[in-house]
């Protein structure tokens, strides 16, 4: 009798061995058949689009290559006056933006006003040391992305209903930006609703990666980030709900940090007025240099700054890195040679200069990123995709608007259809994904606590060619799991490789926004971080 149980366990197991075996033939064949789908399609898209590439202007005038923290430094004094530099900006923004496409609507004259008021009390002594103290970025420029509200600048979202649409009030971040002393200067491009990994819309057109006119800039904060990597701003706000702010800081080669959540005021960002009880979305600063990152988080977080430890100091030798050097998310492209080993790259260099071995961890859980950031995107509160998309005149059908584009076409981008062909799809089973994330999250906290950091790919590729991320849209899935568990992260730039930026992601558990932020700083110095997309002279 247990003789033939045991001879029914075996057969059982062999079937199994047997059966594994197959599926991961299978998948190896899939994924090897993919690496080369990938590269023809950017032998096709390039073959169409490598000899449109126009290189922007080089560099004349050294304060567009300064950091905000040095920019401010310097007005307060009085090396540079706060006209000196917008004006430097603003002629910056016209070398480049016909190429780039960036930035959609500005204030020029109204931010050059501000400028000469600053300079003027700055010079009769009525802004006094304390008046700098108040406001640490008196007198340097900003932008923001065109989906965030600037009073009297334009915020259609590239939604062609809003065409024209003037924003009426100020975002809680970007008022606390003004009173920061920091001047608007415009807004940039975005894609549909904000809800694409490219910078796309039927209003404003398409924006250009700076290194390559013919690639992609990331989405959906990709004007900010195009600006910002050409010189065209010294701080860029962006806002980032499955990647916004590490795609297109990833693509054009800039750092992107991405806070702890919850702890900045939501409304103004598209329709949300500031009150949902969860969300994935968050605001933060895009940067070319390291140093800027905390101190333009200090004044998005306003009054919330005691919760995070900005200022403490700390010793990077004692940091804990941690590192998964492949998610095994098969929904992503395999990586590409060139990106495939720079977690190894940045792996040695911490071995070399931390007193605790770097440590690879495999999560089970990071292989589901994109089915759970689905599903809470659907748990998302103070928006509605469908309504939203129609500018809440009514509410989209995501069939008929479907077979519309493709027949007699519509307003909407394909980015658009993607999503509504998204929405059909059926969402993971709710007790699933809750348990899923739970896990991860208690995991993560566990390994990092108060003193670790991991470091995550960021993509399996450079900046690929416009539009082909349609035929590969779940490339975004390595920036997602970040904000389905809300956690600090910093997209990290590591220099050009055959002259595109790579990089990578660190993150850090909630609270713990200074150890992401202290490990850019070190991988900056070691790896070169931010390299202009033209000479400098
Ligand atoms: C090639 O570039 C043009 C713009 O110059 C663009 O309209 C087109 O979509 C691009 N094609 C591909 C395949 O990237
Ligand atoms: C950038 O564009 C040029 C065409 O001028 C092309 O030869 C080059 O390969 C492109 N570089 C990358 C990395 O795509
Ligand atoms: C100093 O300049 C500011 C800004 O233009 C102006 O408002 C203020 O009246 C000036 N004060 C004096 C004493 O000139």
């Amino acid at each position: 009798m247990s003789n033939k149980k045991n001879e029914e366990v075996k057969k059982h197991a062999r079937k199994r061995v047997f059966c594994d075996y197959v599926k991961s033939f299978l998948l190896k064949i899939f994924l090897f058949t993919r690496y080369y789908v990938d590269i023809l399609i950017d032998r096709v898209f390039g073959y169409f689009n490598d000899s449109k590439r126009v290189p922007i202007k080089k560099c004349t005038n050294p304060i567009i290559l300064e950091s905000a923290t040095a920019l401010a430094r310097k007005i307060r004094k009085r090396e540079y006056t706060s006209e000196q530099v917008v004006q430097a900006f603003v002629d910056r923004i016209k070398e480049v933006n016909p190429i780039l496409n960036a930035l959609v609507d500005s204030r020029y004259e109204a931010a050059l006003e501000e400028a000469r008021k600053i300079d003027e009390g700055i010079n009769n002594g009525t802004i006094s040391y304390a008046d700098f103290r108040k406001k640490p970025f008196l007198g340097v420029p900003f932008t923001t992305k065109e989906s965030s509200a600037v009073k009297g600048l334009s915020f259609t979202l590239g939604i062609v209903k809003r065409k024209g649409r003037k924003a009426l009030f100020d975002a809680d971040h970007i008022a606390l930006m003004k009173q920061a002393g920091a001047i608007c200067l415009g807004v940039t491009n975005v894609p549909q609703l904000n809800l694409w990994q490219e910078t796309h819309n039927p209003i404003y057109g398409i924006t250009s990666n700076p290194y390559n006119n013919t690639r992609n800039v990331g989405g959906s904060s990709g004007g900010e980030a195009s600006l910002l990597a050409a010189g065209g701003t010294p701080i860029s706000l962006g806002t980032d709900i499955g990647g916004s702010i590490r795609i297109p800081a990833f693509m054009c080669g800039v750092f992107g940090h991405k806070p702890t959540s919850h702890l900045i005021s939501t409304k103004g960002i598209g329709f949300r007025n500031g009150d949902e009880e969860t969300t994935m979305v968050n605001i933060g600063p895009l940067t070319k240099y390291s140093e800027d990152l905390s101190s333009i988080l200090k004044v998005l977080v306003g009054d919330n700054d005691a919760q995070l430890k900005l200022d403490k100091s700390i010793d990077i030798k004692n940091i804990n890195i941690f590192y998964i050097s492949n998610p095994r998310d098969c929904f992503v492209s395999v990586f590409r040679e060139n990106v495939k080993n720079i977690w190894l790259r940045v792996v040695n260099y911490f071995r070399e200069i931390s007193s605790t071995e770097p440590e690879e961890l495999h999560l089970e859980g990071t292989k589901y990123s994109g089915k759970l950031w689905k599903y809470w995107m659907s748990q998302e509160s103070g928006v509605d995709f469908m309504k939203d998309i129609t500018d809440r005149t009514g509410k989209a059908h995501p069939v008929i608007d479907t077979i519309k584009y493709f027949t007699v076409g519509n307003d909407y981008t394909l980015s658009t259809i993607f999503n509504f062909i998204n929405k059909l799809l059926p969402c993971p089973k709710d007790e699933w994904a809750k348990e899923e994330t739970e896990k991860l999250k208690n995991q993560l906290i566990g390994k990092l606590g108060t003193n670790g950091v991991l470091l995550y790919p960021s993509a399996p590729f450079t900046a690929s060619y416009h539009h082909a991320s349609y035929l590969r849209p779940w490339n975004f899935n390595f920036f997602v799991l970040w904000n389905v568990l809300k956690f600090p992260v910093t997209q990290v730039p590591l220099g050009l490789s055959d002259g595109l930026p790579v990089g990578i992601q660190v993150v850090a558990a909630p609270y713990q926004d200074h150890l992401c932020i202290a490990v850019a700083k070190e991988l900056e110095k070691a790896f070169g971080g931010y390299v202009p997309p033209f000479e400098t002279s």
